[in-house]
């Protein structure tokens, strides 16, 4: 059977004002339907960029090349509102940062609802157009600040604030009904102050959004449902109940500085499985919280997989943790995968240097206290200047004259287990 998953070669470049820098190169690697597969690597090794590609969320600088197919469909082909359609209802992405992928200035539920809104066929601003409201809504002045920033604007001045420099206002009239009102319509993506201050959509009048599905451009059609608003902020309470948070109703007109590390990190995980994705990417979901929240966290992750089928791709750079959650690992090192396999070869056969720097540092109850710990010498290769050869070699001790020579290739150490390294790969097993 296909994969649900199949990245092929994935290429990812960025021209700066250095240059053109490579944070990705030839990265493959698949998911099947219900499959968690994990990435790790340390900090700029290329985890991020490498799951923002696949949802193409990439800012325009980026330059991506190979293939990403999913459900047998190739993402790099496609256009940009049937992309948006796979962004939520197929593929959705829990973002590292809670607190800066959240909207400071809008309440949670109407974020989650908004989530929902926009897979009903409902026209949302495209990202850059939204980061262009965002950068309207901002009083960016001297005297602004965080505490400006935070401060929700009045009802009244917002919609058409937000809206109007955009041209929202003339797309939500061609889409709503006459008579209904477009100004305070949640369809603004970045819109938070468009909520600000504002009752939640079950308070509203009845009928506000009444949005029908429309197909895509590419032809194909999403199915003919039709949610008002008020269903999409039941669908939101009852997301974040799924999601555990204790009293949802009301948490759910809670603007995200009112919750806690842990219920933002389960409002993003609501907003991600919403839409009952087939695929949740996880970037560092756990990394900001303490290890009591970060296993209840990996506890919900666990159950809302069971519970929904999902795939997920998990990514962090702490290895305890990607292994209680994957089957397979993947192992990143400079932009490049340099081993991957299941959870157990990885760990206890593990055929790259990289990774077996990376075991050997971390301490377990068997290390001895009285020794330093073991680290791996050296830094990582900048991505301005990345040798042409393997990135590991100035660090390895088992490099040989060829190691600096060329890319090496990935070779099959046994079944399903893969290292890019000719040298030490045959050891194993
Ligand atoms: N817009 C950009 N322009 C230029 N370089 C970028 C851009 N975005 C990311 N990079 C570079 O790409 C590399 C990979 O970054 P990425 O965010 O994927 O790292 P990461 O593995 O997720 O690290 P961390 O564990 O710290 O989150 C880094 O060197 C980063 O500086
Ligand atoms: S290819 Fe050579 S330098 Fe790279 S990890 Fe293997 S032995 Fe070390
Ligand atoms: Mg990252």
């Amino acid at each position: 059977m296909a994969p649900l998953l199949d990245v092929c070669n994935l290429r990812i470049e960025f021209a700066t004002a250095q240059g053109t820098v490579t944070a990705v190169r030839d990265v493959s690697f698949h998911i099947d339907a219900g499959e968690v597969l994990g990435l790790v690597g340390e900090s700029g090794s290329g985890k991020s960029v490498s799951a923002l590609a696949l949802l193409r969320l990439l800012p325009p600088q980026a330059r991506i090349r190979g293939s990403i197919q999913f459900r047998g469909e190739e993402l790099l082909a496609l256009s940009e509102p049937a992309m948006r359609h796979i962004r939520g209802a197929g593929i959705s992405m829990i973002f590292q940062e809670p607190m800066t992928a959240l909207n400071p200035v809008m309440r949670v539920g109407d974020q989650i609802a908004e989530a929902v809104l926009a897979h009903s066929g409902a026209e949302a601003p495209s990202h850059r157009e939204a980061d262009a409201a965002q950068l309207k809504l901002r009083p960016f002045k001297a005297d602004g600040g965080v505490s400006a920033l935070h401060k929700p604007p009045s009802f009244e001045q917002d919609a058409t604030d937000v809206a109007q420099p955009i041209g929202l206002l003339e797309q939500g009239e061609k889409q709503i009904p006459r008579g209904l009102k477009p100004a305070r319509d949640d369809k603004n993506e970045e819109g938070g102050a468009a909520h600000a201050g504002a009752k939640a959509p079950d308070e509203r009048e009845a009928g506000t959004a009444d949005l029908k599905v429309r197909p895509f451009e590419d032809g194909k059609s999403s199915p003919a449902i039709k949610i008002t608003k008020q269903d999409a902020w039941r669908l939101a309470v009852e997301s974040l109940r799924t999601v555990s948070i204790a009293d949802a109703d009301r948490r759910a007109r809670d603007y995200p500085h009112q919750l806690s590390g842990g219920q933002r990190q389960r409002v993003m995980i609501a907003m991600a499985v919403v839409n009952r994705p087939s695929l949740l990417i996880a970037d560092e979901p756990t990394t900001a919280l303490d290890v009591t929240i970060q296993a209840q966290v990996l506890d919900l992750l666990a159950e809302l997989r069971e519970k929904f089928s999902l795939a997920m791709l998990f990514i962090s750079h702490d290895l305890a943790v990607v292994s209680l959650v994957s089957r397979r690992i993947g192992v990143m090192y400079a932009g490049n995968l340099v081993e991957m396999g299941s959870a157990s070869d990885v760990f206890h056969h593990p055929a790259h240097p990289y990774t077996r720097g990376l075991l050997n540092s971390v301490p377990t109850l068997r290390t001895d206290r009285g020794r330093p710990l073991q680290t791996i010498e050296g830094t990582v290769p900048s991505i301005v200047a990345l040798p042409p050869g393997c990135a590991f070699e100035p660090r390895c001790a088992s490099r040989i004259a060829s190691c600096a020579a060329a890319l090496p290739p990935l070779i099959e150490v046994a079944p399903g287990h893969l290292a890019r390294c000719p040298v030490v790969a045959t050891e194993v097993h």
